[in-house]
Protein backbone atom coordinates (compact mmCIF):
# COMPACT_ATOMS: atom_id res chain seq x y z
CA UNK A 1 0.00 0.00 0.00
CA UNK A 2 1.34 3.51 -0.79
CA UNK A 3 0.69 6.20 2.12
CA UNK A 4 0.21 9.89 0.18
CA UNK A 5 2.23 12.31 2.04
CA UNK A 6 0.61 14.33 4.36
CA UNK A 7 -0.25 17.92 3.77
CA UNK A 8 1.55 20.28 6.08
CA UNK A 9 -1.93 21.49 8.13
CA UNK A 10 -1.19 25.06 8.50
CA UNK A 11 -0.87 25.47 4.38
CA UNK A 12 -4.21 24.18 3.54
CA UNK A 13 -5.74 27.67 2.34
CA UNK A 14 -9.34 26.12 3.17
CA UNK A 15 -8.64 26.10 6.84
CA UNK A 16 -10.19 28.82 8.96
CA UNK A 17 -7.61 30.19 10.97
CA UNK A 18 -7.44 29.29 14.82
CA UNK A 19 -7.80 32.98 15.65
CA UNK A 20 -9.32 35.72 13.68
CA UNK A 21 -9.49 39.81 14.82
CA UNK A 22 -11.80 41.44 12.50
CA UNK A 23 -11.37 45.27 12.80
CA UNK A 24 -10.92 45.41 16.54
CA UNK A 25 -10.94 48.88 17.94
CA UNK A 26 -10.60 49.47 21.48
CA UNK A 27 -11.03 52.49 23.27
CA UNK A 28 -10.35 53.31 26.75
CA UNK A 29 -12.64 56.20 28.36
CA UNK A 30 -11.83 57.31 31.84
CA UNK A 31 -12.37 60.95 33.35
CA UNK A 32 -9.48 61.63 32.20
CA UNK A 33 -10.51 61.28 28.14
CA UNK A 34 -10.20 58.90 25.53
CA UNK A 35 -7.39 56.88 24.55
CA UNK A 36 -7.54 54.85 21.33
CA UNK A 37 -5.82 52.10 22.60
CA UNK A 38 -6.01 50.08 19.47
CA UNK A 39 -7.61 51.91 16.08
CA UNK A 40 -8.37 49.03 13.53
CA UNK A 41 -6.83 46.04 13.57
CA UNK A 42 -7.37 42.59 11.32
CA UNK A 43 -5.23 39.61 11.21
CA UNK A 44 -5.82 35.91 10.73
CA UNK A 45 -3.79 33.54 13.36
CA UNK A 46 -2.79 30.53 11.34
CA UNK A 47 -3.65 27.30 12.84
CA UNK A 48 -0.49 25.94 14.22
CA UNK A 49 1.58 29.18 14.16
CA UNK A 50 3.78 31.31 16.31
CA UNK A 51 3.37 34.52 16.41
CA UNK A 52 4.98 37.26 18.56
CA UNK A 53 3.65 40.46 19.08
CA UNK A 54 6.36 43.57 19.62
CA UNK A 55 5.68 47.65 19.88
CA UNK A 56 6.63 50.48 21.71
CA UNK A 57 4.72 50.80 25.12
CA UNK A 58 1.52 51.66 25.10
CA UNK A 59 1.26 50.35 20.94
CA UNK A 60 -2.04 48.47 22.28
CA UNK A 61 0.07 44.62 22.79
CA UNK A 62 -1.76 43.52 26.19
CA UNK A 63 -5.32 45.03 25.06
CA UNK A 64 -4.84 42.83 21.72
CA UNK A 65 -4.08 40.18 23.63
CA UNK A 66 -6.76 40.82 26.28
CA UNK A 67 -9.18 41.61 23.28
CA UNK A 68 -8.31 38.23 21.70
CA UNK A 69 -8.51 36.27 24.07
CA UNK A 70 -12.26 37.83 25.16
CA UNK A 71 -10.79 38.89 28.85
CA UNK A 72 -11.53 42.38 27.29
CA UNK A 73 -13.95 43.50 24.80
CA UNK A 74 -13.01 45.70 21.85
CA UNK A 75 -15.06 48.73 20.99
CA UNK A 76 -15.93 47.71 17.57
CA UNK A 77 -14.98 44.82 15.48
CA UNK A 78 -14.68 41.01 16.38
CA UNK A 79 -12.79 37.96 17.39
CA UNK A 80 -13.58 34.70 16.30
CA UNK A 81 -11.64 32.09 18.00
CA UNK A 82 -11.91 28.20 15.88
CA UNK A 83 -15.03 29.49 13.77
CA UNK A 84 -16.79 30.77 17.15
CA UNK A 85 -17.25 34.47 17.35
CA UNK A 86 -16.96 35.41 21.07
CA UNK A 87 -19.13 38.68 20.42
CA UNK A 88 -22.57 38.29 21.72
CA UNK A 89 -21.19 35.00 23.93
CA UNK A 90 -22.53 35.57 27.69
CA UNK A 91 -20.04 35.34 30.21
CA UNK A 92 -20.37 31.88 31.31
CA UNK A 93 -20.00 30.80 27.46
CA UNK A 94 -17.29 32.91 27.36
CA UNK A 95 -15.65 31.78 30.73
CA UNK A 96 -16.40 27.67 29.15
CA UNK A 97 -14.49 28.41 26.13
CA UNK A 98 -11.51 30.36 27.30
CA UNK A 99 -11.38 26.95 29.81
CA UNK A 100 -11.88 25.01 26.92
CA UNK A 101 -9.58 26.40 24.42
CA UNK A 102 -7.54 28.92 25.31
CA UNK A 103 -4.26 28.54 27.92
CA UNK A 104 -2.51 32.07 29.43
CA UNK A 105 0.36 32.36 30.78
CA UNK A 106 1.35 35.85 31.87
CA UNK A 107 4.35 37.30 33.35
CA UNK A 108 2.94 37.17 36.94
CA UNK A 109 2.49 33.87 37.22
CA UNK A 110 -0.89 33.61 38.97
CA UNK A 111 -0.41 30.07 40.70
CA UNK A 112 -2.85 29.94 43.54
CA UNK A 113 -0.59 30.22 46.91
CA UNK A 114 -1.79 27.49 49.15
CA UNK A 115 -1.90 25.09 46.53
CA UNK A 116 0.37 22.14 45.64
CA UNK A 117 2.16 22.06 42.01
CA UNK A 118 0.16 18.71 41.26
CA UNK A 119 -3.13 21.10 42.31
CA UNK A 120 -2.18 23.95 40.71
CA UNK A 121 -1.72 22.11 37.69
CA UNK A 122 -4.89 20.02 37.94
CA UNK A 123 -6.91 22.95 38.86
CA UNK A 124 -8.12 24.04 35.00
CA UNK A 125 -9.21 20.18 34.39
CA UNK A 126 -11.19 20.60 37.81
CA UNK A 127 -13.21 24.03 36.65
CA UNK A 128 -14.38 22.24 33.57
CA UNK A 129 -15.54 19.77 35.44
CA UNK A 130 -13.64 16.94 34.76
CA UNK A 131 -11.24 14.68 37.01
CA UNK A 132 -7.72 15.33 36.06
CA UNK A 133 -6.14 11.64 36.30
CA UNK A 134 -2.88 11.69 37.55
CA UNK A 135 -1.22 10.66 34.10
CA UNK A 136 -2.51 13.78 32.89
CA UNK A 137 -0.65 15.85 35.60
CA UNK A 138 2.25 13.58 35.70
CA UNK A 139 2.46 14.09 31.67
CA UNK A 140 2.74 17.85 31.96
CA UNK A 141 4.79 17.98 34.79
CA UNK A 142 7.45 15.86 32.98
CA UNK A 143 6.87 17.50 29.75
CA UNK A 144 8.42 20.94 31.55
CA UNK A 145 10.99 19.77 33.35
CA UNK A 146 9.38 19.39 36.83
CA UNK A 147 8.04 15.76 37.95
CA UNK A 148 9.84 15.79 40.95
CA UNK A 149 7.86 18.94 42.46
CA UNK A 150 4.39 17.70 42.19
CA UNK A 151 4.36 18.25 46.22
CA UNK A 152 5.48 21.72 46.27
CA UNK A 153 3.98 24.86 46.92
CA UNK A 154 4.71 27.62 44.53
CA UNK A 155 6.62 29.79 47.10
CA UNK A 156 9.10 26.54 47.37
CA UNK A 157 10.07 27.36 43.72
CA UNK A 158 12.43 29.46 41.58
CA UNK A 159 10.72 31.88 39.39
CA UNK A 160 11.38 29.80 36.06
CA UNK A 161 10.08 26.99 37.89
CA UNK A 162 6.67 28.81 38.67
CA UNK A 163 7.00 29.87 34.97
CA UNK A 164 6.75 26.53 34.03
CA UNK A 165 3.79 25.20 36.72
CA UNK A 166 1.99 28.11 34.68
CA UNK A 167 2.74 26.53 31.39
CA UNK A 168 2.01 23.11 32.72
CA UNK A 169 -1.39 24.07 33.69
CA UNK A 170 -2.05 26.02 30.59
CA UNK A 171 -0.78 22.27 28.87
CA UNK A 172 -2.89 20.20 30.39
CA UNK A 173 -6.57 21.09 29.15
CA UNK A 174 -4.67 21.22 25.39
CA UNK A 175 -5.65 24.65 24.46
CA UNK A 176 -5.94 25.29 20.11
CA UNK A 177 -4.83 28.91 21.69
CA UNK A 178 -1.83 29.67 24.00
CA UNK A 179 -1.63 33.68 24.92
CA UNK A 180 1.24 34.70 26.37
CA UNK A 181 2.15 38.30 27.52
CA UNK A 182 5.75 38.78 28.49
CA UNK A 183 6.15 35.33 29.38
CA UNK A 184 9.79 35.29 30.04
CA UNK A 185 10.09 39.20 31.37
CA UNK A 186 11.04 38.05 34.62
CA UNK A 187 13.20 34.96 33.73
CA UNK A 188 17.39 34.95 33.14
CA UNK A 189 18.68 33.28 29.87
CA UNK A 190 18.63 30.15 30.39
CA UNK A 191 15.27 29.88 32.07
CA UNK A 192 13.37 31.71 29.07
CA UNK A 193 15.05 28.99 26.78
CA UNK A 194 13.60 26.57 27.89
CA UNK A 195 9.57 28.55 28.67
CA UNK A 196 10.41 29.34 24.91
CA UNK A 197 11.45 25.70 23.96
CA UNK A 198 7.97 24.76 25.21
CA UNK A 199 5.89 27.13 23.76
CA UNK A 200 7.89 26.26 20.17
CA UNK A 201 7.07 22.46 20.66
CA UNK A 202 3.57 23.20 21.68
CA UNK A 203 3.16 24.93 17.58
CA UNK A 204 5.70 21.78 16.15
CA UNK A 205 4.32 18.72 18.19
CA UNK A 206 0.63 19.67 19.07
CA UNK A 207 -0.12 21.96 16.39
CA UNK A 208 -1.07 24.67 19.33
CA UNK A 209 -1.36 28.21 17.98
CA UNK A 210 1.15 30.40 19.99
CA UNK A 211 0.74 34.44 20.59
CA UNK A 212 2.87 35.55 22.50
CA UNK A 213 3.86 39.54 23.75
CA UNK A 214 7.24 40.30 24.25
CA UNK A 215 9.92 43.46 24.51
CA UNK A 216 12.76 40.67 23.78
CA UNK A 217 14.00 40.30 20.48
CA UNK A 218 15.91 36.71 21.39
CA UNK A 219 12.33 35.22 22.71
CA UNK A 220 10.72 36.88 19.59
CA UNK A 221 13.25 34.79 17.04
CA UNK A 222 11.46 32.02 18.09
CA UNK A 223 8.02 32.97 16.11
CA UNK A 224 7.97 32.28 12.89
CA UNK A 225 6.58 35.65 12.80
CA UNK A 226 6.67 38.98 14.91
CA UNK A 227 4.09 41.12 13.79
CA UNK A 228 4.57 45.00 14.73
CA UNK A 229 1.72 46.89 16.33
CA UNK A 230 2.85 51.23 16.42
CA UNK A 231 0.51 53.35 18.05
CA UNK A 232 -3.20 50.90 17.96
CA UNK A 233 -2.08 49.74 13.97
CA UNK A 234 -0.48 46.79 13.10
CA UNK A 235 2.70 48.34 11.41
CA UNK A 236 4.17 45.14 9.51
CA UNK A 237 5.89 41.69 9.93
CA UNK A 238 9.09 40.20 9.84
CA UNK A 239 9.18 36.47 8.88
CA UNK A 240 12.00 34.24 10.88
CA UNK A 241 14.10 37.14 11.45
CA UNK A 242 16.88 36.76 13.59
CA UNK A 243 17.38 39.09 16.76
CA UNK A 244 19.24 41.33 15.11
CA UNK A 245 16.86 41.85 12.42
CA UNK A 246 14.01 41.75 14.89
CA UNK A 247 16.24 44.20 17.19
CA UNK A 248 16.33 46.61 14.19
CA UNK A 249 12.87 46.56 13.05
CA UNK A 250 11.82 47.37 16.37
CA UNK A 251 14.22 50.46 16.73
CA UNK A 252 13.10 51.93 13.33
CA UNK A 253 9.68 51.79 15.14
CA UNK A 254 10.58 53.25 18.10
CA UNK A 255 12.34 56.12 16.17
N1 LIG B 1 -7.56 50.28 31.62
C1 LIG B 1 -7.09 51.29 30.90
N2 LIG B 1 -7.64 52.53 30.98
C2 LIG B 1 -7.19 53.55 30.24
N3 LIG B 1 -6.17 53.46 29.38
C3 LIG B 1 -5.57 52.26 29.25
C4 LIG B 1 -5.99 51.12 30.00
N4 LIG B 1 -5.20 50.07 29.67
C5 LIG B 1 -4.33 50.54 28.75
N5 LIG B 1 -4.55 51.84 28.49
C6 LIG B 1 -3.83 52.69 27.51
O1 LIG B 1 -3.96 52.07 26.23
C7 LIG B 1 -2.74 52.14 25.51
C8 LIG B 1 -2.27 50.74 25.16
O2 LIG B 1 -1.93 50.06 26.37
P1 LIG B 1 -1.35 48.58 26.40
O3 LIG B 1 -1.30 48.15 27.81
O4 LIG B 1 -2.13 47.72 25.46
O5 LIG B 1 0.12 48.82 25.81
P2 LIG B 1 1.31 47.78 25.66
O6 LIG B 1 1.74 47.82 24.23
O7 LIG B 1 0.97 46.46 26.25
O8 LIG B 1 2.45 48.51 26.52
P3 LIG B 1 3.64 47.87 27.44
O9 LIG B 1 4.70 47.46 26.47
O10 LIG B 1 4.08 49.04 28.27
O11 LIG B 1 3.09 46.74 28.23
C9 LIG B 1 -1.79 52.94 26.39
O12 LIG B 1 -1.83 54.28 25.99
C10 LIG B 1 -2.36 52.77 27.79
O13 LIG B 1 -2.06 53.87 28.59
MG1 LIG C 1 1.69 45.35 27.92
Amino acid sequence: MTATAPTHPSVVPTEPPALLLDGITKTYRSKAGAVDALRGVTYHFLRGSFTAVMGPSGSGKSTLLQCAAGLDQPTNGTVVLGGVSLHGLNEVALTKLRRKEMGFVFQAYNLLPSLTVYDNVALPLRLTGRRPSRNDVRRVLEQVGLEGMAKRRPAELSGGQQQRVAIARALITEPSVFFADEPTGALDSGTSRQVLSLLREATDQAGQTVVMVTHDPVAAAYAERVLFLSDGLIAGHLDRGTPAQIASAMSSLER
